[in-house]
């Protein structure tokens, strides 16, 4: 969640938004709480690894820049994207960005800075694919656009799997 400065910028299409915040840290949570605090978000501390404790459905989940800080394999951290799916209303959409390795274009600074982030615990990306992210996403929802900007992978999902 951080610090709530998308949300505080997004325009809803509805004048009363539902918005539930979900994160590990209790200090985001009342950082981005207090930012939209006009918009009286539901607050949820959790681990998105785990099932998530939340009401729903949700008609829209972001994910923004969440994946890469998650650790373990693609494979593995996108057990997210099952909580997130069971959290989805039918008509529901997920949406973020990620920041991968592999093949996406990373300058030397990219690389050096990912490198020390890994290293920290701040990243865990090194595994991290455009392949494994729309693996990952195709095996859960029917609809999938995952579009690189550099690094970042910008993508969107809905819609159950045959
Ligand atoms: C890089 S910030 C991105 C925040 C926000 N989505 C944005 O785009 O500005 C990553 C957020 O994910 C949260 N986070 C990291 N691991 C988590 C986990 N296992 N479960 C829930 N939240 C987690 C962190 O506390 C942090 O708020």
């Amino acid at each position: 969640m951080g610090t709530g400065y998308f949300l505080h910028h997004a325009r809803f299409p509805v004048e009363v938004p539902d918005i539930t915040l979900l994160d590990l840290n209790p200090h985001c949570l009342d950082a981005a709480s207090s930012r939209i605090a006009r918009h009286r978000p539901t607050r949820v501390r959790a681990n998105v690894l785990e099932p998530w404790p939340v009401g729903g459905p949700f008609s829209s989940i972001g994910l923004c820049y969440l994946l890469h800080c998650l650790p373990g394999a693609m494979a593995d951290k996108a057990v997210l994207l099952d909580h997130a799916r069971a959290a989805l209303s039918d008509d529901g959409r997920i949406f973020g960005a990620t920041i991968l390795q592999g093949d996406a274009p990373r300058s030397g600074a990219a690389r050096a800075l990912m490198e020390i982030y890994n290293k920290k615990g701040v990243f865990s990306n090194r595994g991290d694919t455009e392949d494994g992210l729309k693996a990952a996403l195709t095996a859960r929802f029917a609809q999938v656009s995952v579009e690189m900007r550099g690094c970042v992978a910008v993508f969107t999902a809905s819609g159950r799997p045959i």
